[in-house]
């Protein structure tokens, strides 16, 4: 018999995990939500996968990172569903989607019924058995999305102590696994195409820190304009080498791919409206259908502050668009409304003792400040964004909590900023000012 519940949040990622908390904040009924993962646990941080969970050292192990502890908030251990009779269908991939009948149906035969559904099925990551590149399916070619796959990871870690690792990708990923490797003790080479890391966000500048910080300070050899274009592997299946497409080999123990991911939308294709990419909502995550939801990584929504439409595949955004679409779930049923959703974009990273945070649009002409001396005590730079005279976005390595407010709220009231030495030089005092 089909189970039936009032709600269905069909993933059980960061997003899932907010709306839980925001169903029971606005009231909810013992059996009313239910939850369907694929993976074998209740909603966790996903931001740790690439931090603590690989640390050398006391490394962060469930339940210490179920949600909402990212954001300062109750941790919500699997007990905790429990007691708001909300069920987590775990272990269940949801293989077809009949929006007109309103359920859904599992790998394992399962048909799950709702009222209102909302999409948080996130990303999946892009392998490169996708472009089908030579011996990208040996052994030891890991990718990093779900816990499984840190697991996975972490024992081979453990198994090539002092061995060599090859990160494909110079993202967020590339970025992140690169440092706790190291912190691993183990040799590391990166290599991307691109001229400079995070080239979607970083300005040159900004990327020659990092890379000079990786390079000099820790001992990562940076290969950059070119792509892994083959892998060797040993007797056992193992990746022994990787080729690439400038001709030089690299030898690799392991080697960690990162690059890129592609919004889970295909359970809706043709169901569901789409744009860029992802599924189209409006200001309240609504999607095309009726009481069909979609929000974090899988939505492309309004960007009121910018007038476009666009998807973010960030935690923060996961966490808000998630409270947002309850808030109108909840309000559509008593006849209220909400406000829109006016999101400021905010991404950080966290690598060996940098950190940085970003929030706003990184467009117009960059003004960069601080120092950027990666052998400094404790680097502090930045860079404004500017645009129509006006602070567009801002990005802060190595400031105080107060300090990231301040760019965060220099991001969102958009000051005039027409002389460009005068900021330069004010660097982050022209935020804290404010
Ligand atoms: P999320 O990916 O969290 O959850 C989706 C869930 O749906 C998964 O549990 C998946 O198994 C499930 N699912 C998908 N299809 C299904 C199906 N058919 N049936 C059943 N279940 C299904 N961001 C940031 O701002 N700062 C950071 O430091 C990091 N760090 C970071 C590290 C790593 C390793 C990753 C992979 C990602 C980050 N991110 C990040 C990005 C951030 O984690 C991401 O944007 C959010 O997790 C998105 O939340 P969602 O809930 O949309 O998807
Ligand atoms: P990304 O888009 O940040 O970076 C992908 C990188 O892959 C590109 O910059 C490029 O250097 C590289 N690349 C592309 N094709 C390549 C090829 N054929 N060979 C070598 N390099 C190639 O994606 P990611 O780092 O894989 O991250 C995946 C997802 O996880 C994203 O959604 C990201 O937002 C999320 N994530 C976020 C954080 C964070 O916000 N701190 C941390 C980890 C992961």
């Amino acid at each position: 018999m089909a189970k039936s519940f009032k709600y269905v949040i069909l993933g059980g990622g960061v997003a899932a995990g907010y709306a839980a908390r925001e169903f029971s904040k606005q009231g909810l009924k013992s059996g009313e939500l239910a939850i369907i993962s694929k993976e074998a646990v209740a909603p966790y941080e996903r931001p740790a996968l690439s931090k603590g969970f690989l640390f050398p050292e006391s490394p962060a192990r469930l339940p210490g990172f179920h949600v909402c502890v990212g954001s300062g908030g109750e941790r919500l251990a699997p007990e905790w569903y429990q007691q708001q009779g909300i069920e987590l269908i775990l272990s269940t991939e949801i293989v077809k989607a009949d929006l007109a009948a309103k359920s859904l149906s599992s790998a394992n035969g399962e048909t799950i019924e709702y009222q209102t559904l909302i999409i948080a099925t996130g990303s999946a990551v892009i392998k490169l058995t996708d472009f089908g590149v030579e011996g990208a399916d040996s052994k030891n070619i890991f990718y990093l999305r779900e816990i499984d796959d840190a697991e996975r990871l972490y024992e081979a870690i453990k198994a090539k102590n002092n061995g060599k690792a090859v990160i494909v990708g110079g993202g967020y990923i590339g970025l992140e696994l690169s440092a706790i490797l190291r912190l691993n003790n183990i040799d590391v080479t990166m290599v991307y195409p691109e001229p400079w890391c995070m080239p979607r966000l970083f300005t040159s500048e900004i990327a020659a820190f990092y890379e000079e910080y990786y390079a000099k300070n820790k001992g990562v050899t940076i290969i950059k304009g070119t792509v892994a274009a083959g892998f060797t592997a040993n007797s056992n299946g193992e990746v022994k080498e990787v080729k690439l497409k400038d001709g030089r080999v690299l030898e690799a123990d392991i080697v960690v791919v990162g690059v890129g991911a592609k919004p889970l939308t295909n359970l809706f294709k043709g169901k569901v409206e789409e744009d860029k990419g992802g599924i189209k909502t409006d200001a309240f995550f609504k999607t095309s259908v009726d009481d069909v939801y979609a929000v974090g990584d899988v939505a492309t929504f309004p960007m009121k502050m910018y007038g476009d439409v666009r998807r973010v595949e960030h935690v923060d955004h996961a966490r808000k668009s998630a409270e947002q679409a309850v808030k109108a779930i909840k309000a559509k049923e008593n006849g209220e409304t909400i406000e829109e959703y006016d999101y400021l974009p905010y991404f950080y990273s966290r690598a060996f003792d940098l950190s940085w945070q970003f929030y706003g649009d990184n467009v117009g002409e960059a003004v960069v400040f601080g120092d950027r001396d990666p052998k400094s005590a404790k680097p502090k730079f930045g860079t404004y964004w500017i645009k129509d005279g006006k602070v567009f976005g801002v990005f802060l390595e190595g400031g105080t909590p107060e300090e990231n407010k301040a760019i965060a709220k220099a991001a969102k009231v958009q000051p005039p900023a027409e002389n460009q030495d005068q900021l330069a030089q004010e660097g982050v005092s022209f935020a804290t000012k404010l």
